[in-house]
């Protein structure tokens, strides 16, 4: 394969999108749709991708930079057509010899193996110019394939042609390779006198034929892969598209997943064999799932690490860690920083943030843990607050090892609690406690006979005390029988 550089069209301005942000940077499966171009740009083997923005480039620039630094950049300041677009390429210096392939920035389908085929096509036959081509039911704004026979004599654009050419179904993707000297020789011959006044890089190929060079079109199976998203609608069906290619290729790998219609996985997540997804399941990010897990139904995690063997159930988690045989949900909430050792759990209920609950501890039920650490086999009763923040700053709680923590306790932080220790219920845990101690803080149960009448007169809550004080029965009558 000679040298090939790969010319990203990135400058449109995409406004059927009704965004302030630029198309190419709407995002299906966790990557920008030119994140997904320059990805398969990448998988062609491009020694060198330059990348031709305009509209908003203030944001699509550094986007690029991000994604692929080597990058060369180059702008077009007016957008006069695909043309003059690949000229400003070429007048940045990149482009000399070899194989040119133009591809746009807003085909998030397009696979790396296609673009491999194509220029391998191309190169193989020697051609000035290959068009990536296919069939489509309805061709309508596509450019459409001219042949003489077998031979491909030009491109018409859909303004420009007449009735029985807009009857033609084999349309450009707008894809095409080019041998470099051909393509650098040619754009200054190709004028704008057409239908919309632009310059038209398919203007190429009848230029190609007249100079009788090699042209041909390499007839892609399904052209789909080369749809571009114009507004949101196209964006959610391409995406859609994108996630089922993504779900079929992790079952293929060995991952169970029950219910690919609502399962959401992104390009960039991480699935061992023999996981297991749940419906109602959405990987986000660069989450990670080792074997033998089980996630879902209902889950979000966005970055998460999920151990082997562990399960997770109806739960939200972002930048967490779960280990390996842990239990999680449902309904949890691991905020970023949650760290849950191995066989670990996190019970319904749970908000956790910035904490680390090491191996075998246990948060079962309704409590908010932030800041903290919980210590090896330590267990965390029903409705526990770690109260971390005093209004101005977030403190620290650290629990030791084998705690026993009683229901409904407040730990407020800074605040230590020694490995071995006890809290009983209700404690507000404020000084530290020893290793081993037990620290209660609820006083006795106090009576004040009689308050509600005497502080709440006129309300129902007065009436009812009173009427069940006049009835004399001592605090509450018998269960009153249900039905019958
Ligand atoms: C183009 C092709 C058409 C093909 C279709 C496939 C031409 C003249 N026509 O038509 O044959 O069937 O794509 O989708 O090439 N761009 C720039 N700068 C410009 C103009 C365009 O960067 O000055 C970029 C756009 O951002 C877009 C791409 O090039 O990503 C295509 O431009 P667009 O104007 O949409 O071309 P089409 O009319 O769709
Ligand atoms: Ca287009």
């Amino acid at each position: 394969m000679s040298e090939l550089t790969v010319i990203v069209l990135a400058a449109g301005g995409g406004t059927r999108m009704k965004s302030k942000t630029p198309k190419m940077l709407h995002q299906i499966a966790g990557r920008s749709l030119v994140g997904h171009v320059l990805a398969a740009v990448s998988e062609a083997g491009a020694s060198r991708v330059v990348a031709v923005v305009g509209h908003q480039r203030e944001l699509v620039e550094p986007h690029i930079a991000e994604i692929l630094p080597e990058a060369v950049i180059a702008v077009q300041t007016e957008q006069l057509g695909t043309a003059h677009a690949v000229r400003v390429a070429v007048e940045a210096g990149a482009v000399s010899g070899g194989t040119v392939l133009v591809t746009y920035g807003d085909t998030p389908l397009l696979r790396g193996e296609s673009l491999r085929a194509l220029v391998a096509d191309h190169e193989a036959a020697g051609r000035a110019a290959t068009i990536l081509s296919g069939i489509v039911p309805e061709p309508f704004g596509y450019g459409r394939i001219l042949r003489d026979g077998a031979g491909v004599r030009g491109i018409v654009e859909e303004k420009d042609a007449t009735d029985e050419q807009r009857a033609i179904t084999e349309i450009n993707s707008g894809i095409i390779a080019f041998d470099g000297g051909f393509l650098a020789g040619v754009l200054p011959r190709i004028g704008n006198d057409n239908a919309k006044k632009e310059f038209y890089l398919t203007d190429a190929i009848a230029l190609a034929v007249a100079d009788g060079l090699g042209v041909d079109a390499f007839v892609l199976d399904d052209v789909s892969e080369a749809e571009g998203a114009n507004d949101r609608a196209q964006l959610a069906a391409l995406g859609k598209i994108l996630n089922e290619r993504i779900v079929t290729r992790w079952m293929k790998d060995g991952v169970t997943v029950m219910d690919p219609a609502t399962t959401w996985i992104d390009a960039d997540v991480e699935l061992a064999p023999d996981v297991t997804i749940l419906p109602g399941t959405q990987l986000i990010g660069a989450t990670r799932i080792d074997e033998d897990a089980v996630v879902g139904p209902d889950c979000t995690l966005k970055d998460t690490e999920v151990g082997h063997g562990a399960r997770v159930v109806r739960t939200q988690a972002e930048l967490a860690v779960v280990g390996p045989g842990a239990n999680v949900g449902p309904f949890s909430y691991l905020r970023p920083g949650t760290v849950l050792g191995e066989e670990g759990k996190i019970g319904g209920f749970v908000e956790v943030k910035n904490s680390r609950i090491d191996a075998g501890a246990k948060v079962p039920h309704l409590s908010y843990v932030g800041d903290a650490t919980i210590g090896e086999g330590t267990n965390i009763g029903a409705g526990t607050i770690f109260a971390n923040y005093d209004g101005v700053n977030k403190h620290k709680t650290r629990i030791g090892r084998h705690v026993k923590s009683g229901s409904g306790v407040t730990f407020v932080a800074p605040v230590v609690v020694g490995d071995g220790a006890s809290t009983g219920g209700e404690a507000l845990i404020r000084e530290d406690v020893p290793p081993g101690a037990l620290a209660v803080s609820a006083g006795q149960q106090r009576i004040i006979e009689g308050w509600a009448l005497a502080k709440r007169a006129g309300t129902p809550q007065a009436a009812a005390a009173e009427e069940a004080l006049e009835s004399g029965v001592p605090i509450l009558g018998e269960p009153s029988t249900t039905g019958e």
